[in-house]
């Protein structure tokens, strides 16, 4: 079934009930009040004739007065009976026949003091019908001794027709409110009903890949519905940034292919063309060893580029176990020092190191050296007839190191990408003499991460490059988390 239809009925049930049992009361609370009320007025009317139509002296009837009110009360039927103590009726005097005498269980009441209100099925002295009446009798006592009982009668149909017209009215009120229990019930039914469509609605469009869909209801009567909405809202939220999370993913990875593949091309196209040449010949006698030295070359390079891959997904993906211990940074700055001092050379450069004795350090030995031995690398590659400087010193709950250089510089732009694979501030510097994969400085950032440090750069165009980087301290290092194997 439709939940508006649900809805409704449920809404229509409750209204239903309720209009019933109000009625049910409506009608009790009513009739009693009728009944009550007709007694009432006979009780007024024999409190009249006890004062004035019996002599209390002489126990005279005075005959004329009740006729009197009975005819003014002709319209309504009442009429009255006097009984003597003795419960012999003394009025009406009826020719041919006494009017019965009152039963004797009302008798023992009446003798007792009591009024007594009841409907009764009795024959109507005026007319000789049998009707039934409401009757009311009152004992009349003079010092504790019962003079005569005044009795008033009035036909029950009085008080059932205008309980009838009551109850004639209510029903077609109670019609009239079913009819608007029904809009009612529609109305609110289709306001929550709308409500759910439109969250229908909108997962509808999620599920087609419309993350920018709004369902927000008012704030006014904020109910389980809206919360939901809200949460809804929450949902898709999430669900749109994991998306556009999963988008950067596959572009990186995207990326990551097409720059593998082509950094792969170049070395393997040389190696495929000089093997071409060796094959046909075409290569002369003296040029060999230099065409197979090229080929070595470009195969070492190949081999480099596949470890350093490698190297960089095993660092990524938490296959690599560091080593760590605290050892003397100075120490293996000055191994790389005097390493890189030829390159340094070559390229006219000067290499300061600038560090007291004993600076601790706490991390992979092998590893922080590939990290240093890298930047100072790239430093000297990027650096003509300069000055790189590198220094070290221990900080708080840290080691600090720099390394400087006053080289070609980066952009601001540039100096963003650096940590991305394959990345080259200056793409067609192809076959510079050291390093040219693009991978140095992805790797380095992926180590010292893995080590809880940091790496930051700050670079002006043909003003110099620095690297700050940090380690950790024994007591701040991150515990190395467990090997976990991926694909
Ligand atoms: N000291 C520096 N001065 C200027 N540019 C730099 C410096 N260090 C790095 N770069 C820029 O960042 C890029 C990325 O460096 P990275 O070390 O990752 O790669 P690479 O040196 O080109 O190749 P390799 O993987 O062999 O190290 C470099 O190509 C260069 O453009
Ligand atoms: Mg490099």
């Amino acid at each position: 079934m439709k939940m508006l239809y649900q809805q409704m009925m449920a809404f229509f049930g409750v209204i239903a009930v309720t209009l019933v049992i109000v009625s049910i009361l409506f009608i009790r609370s009513t009739t009693n009040t009728v009944w009550q009320n007709s007694f009432n007025q006979l009780e007024q009317y024999t409190d009249v004739l006890k004062d004035r139509a019996v002599d209390n002296d002489t126990y005279l009837i005075n005959a004329q007065f009740i006729e009197n009110a009975e005819e003014i009360l002709a319209k309504q039927n009442v009429h009255f009976m006097i009984y003597d103590a003795a419960n012999n009726a003394r009025y009406p005097n009826i020719p041919g026949g006494a009017p019965q005498a009152i039963a004797s269980k009302y008798w023992s009441q009446l003798k007792k003091g009591n009024t007594v209100a009841l409907p009764e099925l009795t024959t109507n002295p005026q007319n000789g019908r049998q009707q039934r009446m409401t009757i009311y009798y009152k004992p009349v006592f003079l010092s504790q001794k019962l003079l005569f009982v005044i009795a008033a009668f009035a036909p029950v149909e009085n008080i059932q027709s205008s309980i009838q017209q009551t109850e004639k009215n209510l029903v077609v009120a109670f019609l009239l409110s079913l009819l608007a229990a029904i809009v009612i019930s529609y109305f609110l039914a289709r306001f929550q009903v709308n409500r759910i469509n439109r969250l229908r609605q909108a997962t509808h469009q999620v599920a087609e890949g419309d993350y920018d869909v709004q369902v927000q209801f008012d704030k006014k009567g904020h109910d389980e519905v809206a919360a939901l909405a809200d949460d809804f809202q929450d949902m898709v939220g999430s669900l749109r940034e994991s998306q556009a999370e999963i988008h950067r993913q596959e572009e990186r990875r995207r990326q990551f292919m097409a720059d593998a593949a082509h950094e792969m091309r170049t070395p393997l196209t040389t190696i495929n063309g000089l093997l071409e040449g060796l094959a046909y010949d075409a290569i002369p006698e003296e040029s060999k060893g230099e065409s197979i030295a090229l080929m070595q070359k470009e195969t070492k390079r190949l081999i480099r580029l596949v470890n350093e891959n490698l190297d960089y997904e095993k660092i990524r993906t938490n296959q690599i176990l560091l080593n760590k211990q605290t050892f003397n940074a100075t120490e293996a700055l000055h191994d790389i020092v005097s390493q890189l001092q030829q390159k340094a050379e070559a390229s006219n450069d000067q290499l300061v190191l600038t560090a007291a004795d004993e600076v601790p350090v706490f991390a992979d030995h092998d590893r922080f050296v590939q990290v240093l031995f890298n930047i100072t690398q790239n430093a000297i590659q990027f650096t003509q007839n300069g000055t790189i400087t590198i220094s070290a010193k221990a900080g708080y709950h840290q080691t600090e190191l720099a390394v400087q250089d006053t080289g070609i510089g980066m952009s601001p732009d540039q100096v963003k990408n650096i940590w991305e694979r394959y990345y080259k501030a200056d793409p067609s510097r192809k076959n510079t003499k050291y390093g040219e994969s693009g991978l140095g400085l992805a790797i380095v950032h992926q180590l010292v991460t893995r080590h809880g440090g940091t790496i930051k750069v700050e670079s002006a165009l043909n003003q110099g490059t620095t690297f700050f980087i940090t380690f950790p301290d024994e007591e701040t290092a991150p515990k190395q988390a467990p090997i976990t194997h991926t694909k």
